[in-house]
C-alpha cells in the first residue's frame, strides 16, 4: 500500500529533477577526471627528488607475477634450460596436458606434434616446426616451456591462457609425443612395465 501511495509523489518529483539538470546546476561528476594533475615525466616540486613518477615501495610484487622456484616459473636455472620437468608428473596431469595441447597447439603443430596442419600449410613466413624431429626433438624441456610462456619468433605467447602448471602439463604431453616417435629407452620405463616387457620379449 505504502509504495502505491508514494508513487504520485515520485512522479511529481521526477520532472523537477530533470529540470534541475537542464538548468545547469547539476553536480559535476567529472571532477575527479578534470582536477589538477601532473603528466608523466613532469617535475613535481612536492617530492624531494622532484620525480612525479614514483617507484613502487621496495618488495612490491605485480599481482599477476607467478611466484615460485625459477626452474618452475621460467624453465631456466643459471641461464640454462632445465632438462627435466621440475614438478611432479601424474596421469591426470598428462591427460590435461593432452587436452590443452589439442586446444592451443595442435591447430599449428599438428595433433601428433609433427607440424602437419592446415594452418602450417598456410603459414608462409615461418612454419610451426615438428616436435618429433630435430631440432625440437632434442630441445631441453625448459625451452619448450619457454616457447609457451613467452612465445617464440612468430609464435605468440600462450602464457595468458595457460598457467604455470598447465604449461608443464603441455610440455609433458609434447615429451610423450616425442618419446613415442623416438622409441623409449628400456631404462626409463617404470619397474613393473620394464619387467613385463622383458618377460614378454624373452
Ligand atoms: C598460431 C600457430 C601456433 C600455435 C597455436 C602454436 N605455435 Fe608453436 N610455433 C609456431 C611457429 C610459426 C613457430 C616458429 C616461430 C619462428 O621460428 O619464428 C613455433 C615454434 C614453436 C617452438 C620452437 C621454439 C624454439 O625455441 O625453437 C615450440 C617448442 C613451440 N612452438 C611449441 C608450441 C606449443 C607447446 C604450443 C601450444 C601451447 C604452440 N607452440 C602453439 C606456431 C604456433
Amino acid at each position: 500500500m505504502k509504495t502505491i501511495a508514494a508513487l504520485p509523489l515520485v512522479l511529481a518529483v521526477c520532472p523537477l529533477l530533470a529540470s534541475c539538470n537542464s538548468s545547469g546546476t547539476e553536480r559535476d561528476f567529472e571532477r575527479m577526471v578534470n582536477q589538477a594533475h601532473f603528466e608523466y615525466y613532469e617535475e613535481a616540486p612536492f617530492f624531494d627528488d622532484r620525480r612525479v613518477m614514483r617507484e613502487p615501495p621496495e618488495g612490491t610484487v605485480p599481482r599477476e607475477r607467478f611466484l615460485g622456484p625459477p626452474e618452475v616459473i621460467s624453465g631456466m636455472v643459471d641461464g640454462k634450460f632445465v632438462e627435466a620437468i621440475p614438478i611432479p608428473l601424474s596421469r591426470p596431469m598428462l591427460d590435461h596436458g593432452r587436452e590443452r595441447y589439442e586446444v592451443f597447439c595442435a591447430a599449428c603443430h599438428g595433433v601428433g606434434g609433427d607440424g602437419v596442419s592446415v594452418v602450417a600449410d598456410n603459414m608462409e613466413l615461418r612454419k610451426p616446426p615438428s616436435f618429433v624431429e630435430a631440432p625440437v626433438l632434442d630441445y631441453p624441456v625448459g625451452r619448450v616451456y619457454q616457447a609457451i610462456a613467452q612465445g617464440y619468433g612468430l609464435m605468440p605467447t600462450y602464457g595468458q591462457e595457460l598457467g604455470v602448471e598447465e604449461r608443464w602439463s603441455v610440455v609433458a604431453y609434447v615429451r610423450a609425443l616425442q618419446l613415442r616417435t623416438k622409441g623409449v629407452a628400456v631404462g626409463v620405463l617404470p619397474e613393473p612395465v620394464r619387467v613385463r616387457m622383458q618377460e614378454e620379449l624373452r
